[in-house]
């Protein structure tokens, strides 16, 4: 681990204080929505009626293998042009970053994925809002200094930390909900801090904003983007059981409730990042026909990590643990089809893996 991967005392005491502070100090919600900086022209979306969109997740190490993978979707869009990206989640590496202007933004998003030169829309992650210990998502405000970025970058995309996007803007074929739920998933609960509780102010306020956004939409595909999956057969398992441990809320039951409460139904498909495998997954009676995608192999994966066999029972169309890789969605208006592509680290070279049509 590099000394920027790490965070300093001082750090952590502004973090510590500022979990102990509460709700003085909240999260950027849409209604702060980060204006793009003079001088920054964002990449544009599309106007048109066909969609594609690179699906990718956990992706920013700066390493070899987010390069590799990296170099595979270049040659995809070389190919077949992309029109839009998703990175879902635990996109810098350990802890997240110090502010808006560290450098491990090029380092770990610009650099890497130069030439992939459309509007990426970014998910918060546990990685991003870290605090003592990689991944804890002990320290939500830090996750703001990703949506202040927003700001500075031609692709980043996320203006609050939870957001949609409509593409086209107008008679959207596909409504992207991009939500944040690291409040109610983080491995150091924000015990201290009423504001980010699972019925505190921030998740409340993203629930009616979210419920209000999908009555509204007129899409005719309705996306939900979260890091943490609702439901995989990695090690890091389904939404109430998550990691194996039987205490909540680090077991994710708020987020099982949250999906199932507000996504399920409404949405033809989740896409989550979290676990680093690319997983295909079977809609259920619980999921109310919403179905889980998992893409997470864009620098890491599983490997020979344990898996928690109570939860790999879920019904996978295509499931992969061992292979870097990421997804391809082609949206129009009649029809979703998907395609996962597996990367050769030693080349940086991809090949299709899996394509179904999906709706
Ligand atoms: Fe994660």
């Amino acid at each position: 681990m590099s000394d920027s991967d790490t965070i300093g005392r001082r750090e952590f005491v502004v973090g510590a204080a500022a979990l102990a502070a509460g709700a003085t100090l909240v999260g950027r919600t849409p209604a702060q929505a980060v204006p793009v900086a003079d001088g920054v022209a964002k990449f544009s979306f599309p106007d048109e009626g066909r969609v594609r969109v690179l699906v990718t997740g956990d992706a920013g190490t700066g390493t070899r293998t987010q390069w590799a993978v990296a170099d595979a979707m270049r040659t995809f869009h070389s190919r077949e042009p992309i029109s839009l990206a998703l990175g879902l989640g635990d996109n810098i590496y350990e802890n997240g970053p110090h502010d808006a202007a560290d450098g491990q933004f090029a380092d770990k998003f610009e650099n890497p994925n130069e030439g992939l030169d459309f509007p990426w829309l970014m998910v918060l992650g546990n990685h991003d809002n870290s605090a003592i210990f990689p991944g804890d998502g002990g320290w939500l405000l830090r996750g703001n200094a990703e949506v202040e970025y927003h700001a500075r970058s031609r692709r980043w995309w996320m203006p609050s930390r939870y957001y949609s996007v409509r593409v086209p803007e107008q008679n959207p074929v596909v409504e992207f909900f991009v939500l944040d739920v690291n409040p109610l998933a983080a491995y150091l609960p924000p015990i201290f801090s009423p504001y980010w509780a699972a019925d505190g102010q921030f998740m409340n306020e993203q629930r009616a904003w979210l419920d209000r956004a999908l009555a509204e939409s007129t899409a005719t595909w309705k996306i939900a983007c979260t890091h943490h999956p609702y439901s995989s057969n990695g090690p890091h398992g389904d939404a109430g059981h998550y990691d194996g441990v039987p205490i909540a809320p680090i077991n994710g039951v708020h987020v099982k409730s949250f999906i199932e409460d507000h996504v399920a139904g409404r949405c033809q498909f989740i896409l989550s990042g979290h676990d680093h495998s690319l997983q295909v997954l079977e809609p259920t009676t619980a999921s109310k026909g919403t179905r889980q995608i998992v893409s997470g192999a864009a620098a890491k994966t599983v490997g020979s990590e344990a898996r928690n066999t109570e939860d790999a029972s879920n019904t996978a169309l295509y499931e992969n643990y061992h292979e870097l890789g990421f997804m391809v969605l082609d949206l129009t208006a009649n029809a979703v089809d998907l395609r996962v592509h597996t990367v050769d680290l030693a080349n940086g070279t991809s090949t299709e893996a899996f394509a179904r049509r999906l709706g």
